[in-house]
C-alpha cells in the first residue's frame, strides 16, 4: 500500500515507521524531523554483500556512497557491515574516520580535489585515490613523493554511456566533467601517464554512468566497457588492472510510478558481463566495486513535517504549506523530483485531495511537490514525506537561516537521535 515496505498503519491510524509510530516521534522530537530506519538500511546493505557473493564470489566490495546521506552514525552502521566507503570530500573522510572507519577500505572521489584533501588521504591512508584529470594526477605524485609514500589510484574513466535519467545527474557520457574519456584516447594517455610516474601506483579504473536508473542494460554495457578497456590497457602496456570500481547509481521507487528493478539485478547484470567479457579477453577476473548510495537508505527514509497555513486559490490551487521545505529537502526544487506524501495522523483515510506541498523559504520554487495527492490536510497535522533516506539530509542547507532537523534513527520500533537538530547558537558559531 505504501511506497517503502517498512511503512505501515497502526490502531491509531496514524503511519509507522520500522514500527514506531510517526506521530509519536514528531511529538517527541519536534519537527521537521528525518527519520531512518536503521532495519532496513542493514537489510539493503546485506542484499548488495550477498549478491556480490552469489554473482561475484564474493571477489569484491560493496562501498557505501556516503554522499547520500553522511554522519558519524551511518559511518559506524556501515563499519559494523564489513563494507567500504566511498567518501567525497575532507569532511567525509574525517566525518568516517573520527569513528574508528578503516581507512584503507575508503576511496576518495571528487572531480576537483583539493591538495589539502589529497594530502589528508595520503596521510591517513585512504586505500584508493580516485583520480579525475591530469592535473591531479601530477599534484598526487608530487605530493606522495614529499611525504615519502606511494598513492595507491584508480582512474575515472567515461565509458560513454547515456544512461536515461535527469540529465543533472548523468555523468559517464563525453561531456561530462567527471574523469577521463575512453573514446578519446585520454583514458589511455592518462594510464600510461600513471604507470610512469614514480609515486603512483595504479591498481585499476572506476566508472560511474548516473544516477537513479532503472535499467540493468547500462550497467551491463558499462562493465563490459570496462572490460575492454581493460584488455586494450594490457595490450598496449602488459598491464592489467587489479581492480575495477563500477560505481552506484541504481534506482530506487520514489512514487507508484517507478520501477525499479530488484537490487541484485542490478549486480547480477554487472558481475555476469563483467565475468563474461573478461573470459572472452583472457583477463584475470578484477576485484569488483560497486558503490550504491541511494539504493542502500532512500527508502529507509522519511520527513516528518507540521501542517501551518492552508492557503487554496480557487481555480487555481490549493497550497498546503509546512515547517520545512527546499532547506531540508531541495531535489524538488532542483529536479522536480516526486516524492509520495501522506498525513500520518490520517494515514488510513483515503488521500481525497491533490494539493501543492509548499516549504517555508522565501522563494516561490520551494515546493515539496505539485499535484500531490493527499488526506485531507489541516494546521498541525503532521505530514511524513516517504523515501527520503538519500539526498535530504546531505543536501540540506540554511537558506534564510532556518536550523537543520535532527535525525532519529529507528530500530525495532526505538529511536533515538543520532544527529542533534541545530540550535540558533549552532547558526551563529561561526560569525564574528
Ligand atoms: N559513485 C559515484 C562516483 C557517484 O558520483 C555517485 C553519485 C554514486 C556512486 C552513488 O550514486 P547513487 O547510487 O546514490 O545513485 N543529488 C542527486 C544525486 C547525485 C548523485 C551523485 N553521484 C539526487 O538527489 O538525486
Amino acid at each position: 500500500m505504501f511506497i517503502s515496505e517498512n511503512l505501515g498503519v497502526n490502531h491509531l491510524g496514524n503511519l509507522t515507521i520500522c514500527g514506531a509510530d510517526v506521530v509519536d516521534l514528531a511529538k517527541k522530537y519536534g519537527t521537521p524531523l528525518y527519520v531512518l530506519d536503521e532495519n532496513l538500511i542493514i537489510k539493503n546493505c546485506n542484499r548488495f554483500n550477498d549478491a556480490i557473493d552469489k554473482y561475484y564470489n564474493g571477489h569484491g566490495l560493496v562501498c557505501y556512497a556516503s554522499k547520500a546521506f553522511s554522519c558519524r552514525e551511518i559511518y559506524r552502521l556501515i563499519k559494523g557491515q564489513d563494507m567500504g566507503v566511498d567518501a567525497v570530500s575532507l569532511g567525509e573522510m574525517y566525518t568516517a574516520l573520527s569513528v574508528g572507519f578503516p581507512a584503507k577500505k575508503m576511496h576518495l572521489h571528487g572531480n576537483n580535489k583539493t591538495i589539502e584533501e589529497l594530502k589528508f588521504a595520503l596521510e591517513n591512508n585512504i586505500g584508493r585515490i580516485v583520480v579525475d584529470n591530469f592535473c591531479e594526477l601530477k599534484d598526487l605524485n608530487r605530493l606522495a613523493g614529499q611525504m615519502n609514500l606511494c598513492a595507491k589510484i584508480i582512474l575515472r574513466v567515461k565509458p560513454g554511456i547515456d544512461a536515461h535519467t535527469h540529465e543533472f545527474i548523468k555523468t559517464g557520457q563525453i561531456d561530462s566533467k567527471f574523469g577521463f574519456a575512453i573514446e578519446t584516447g585520454e583514458a589511455m594517455e592518462a594510464l600510461k601517464l600513471a604507470l610512469k610516474l614514480e609515486n603512483i601506483r595504479l591498481k585499476g579504473a572506476h566508472c560511474h554512468i548516473g544516477s537513479q536508473i532503472f535499467d540493468s542494460r547500462p550497467f551491463a554495457l558499462a562493465a563490459q566497457v570496462m572490460a575492454k578497456y581493460s584488455k586494450d590497457v594490457k595490450d598496449k602496456t602488459g598491464i592489467e588492472f587489479d581492480e575495477l570500481n563500477l560505481g552506484g547509481g541504481f534506482g530506487v521507487k520514489y512514487t507508484q510510478k517507478d520501477d525499479p528493478l530488484e537490487c541484485e539485478e542490478y549486480v547480477k547484470a554487472i558481475c555476469l558481463s563483467l565475468a563474461q567479457k573478461c573470459r572472452e579477453y583472457g583477463l584475470k577476473l578484477p576485484f569488483l566495486i560497486i558503490e550504491p548510495g541511494r539504493s542502500l537508505i532512500a527508502s529507509a527514509g522519511i520527513t516528518l513535517y507540521t501542517v501551518g497555513n492552508i492557503k487554496t486559490i480557487p481555480n487555481v490551487r490549493k497550497y498546503v504549506a509546512v515547517d520545512g521545505g527546499m532547506t531540508d529537502n531541495p531535489r524538488y526544487a532542483l529536479y522536480k523530483s516526486e516524492y509520495e506524501v501522506i498525513v500520518a495522523n490520517k494515514a488510513n483515510l483515503e488521500k481525497s485531495e491533490v494539493v501543492t506541498i509548499a516549504g517555508k523559504c522565501c522563494e516561490s520554487g520551494d515546493l515539496i511537490g505539485e499535484n500531490i495527492a493527499l488526506q485531507v490536510a489541516q494546521p498541525g497535522d503532521i505530514l511524513a514525506v516517504c523515501a527520503t533516506g538519500a539526498y535530504n539530509y546531505s543536501m540540506a542547507s540554511n537558506y534564510n537561516r532556518n536550523l537543520k532537523p535532527a535525525v532519529v534513527m529507528v530500530k525495532d520500533a526505538k529511536s533515538r537521535v543520532i544527529v542533534q537538530r541545530e540550535t540558533l547558537e549552532d547558526l551563529i558559531r561561526n560569525d564574528l
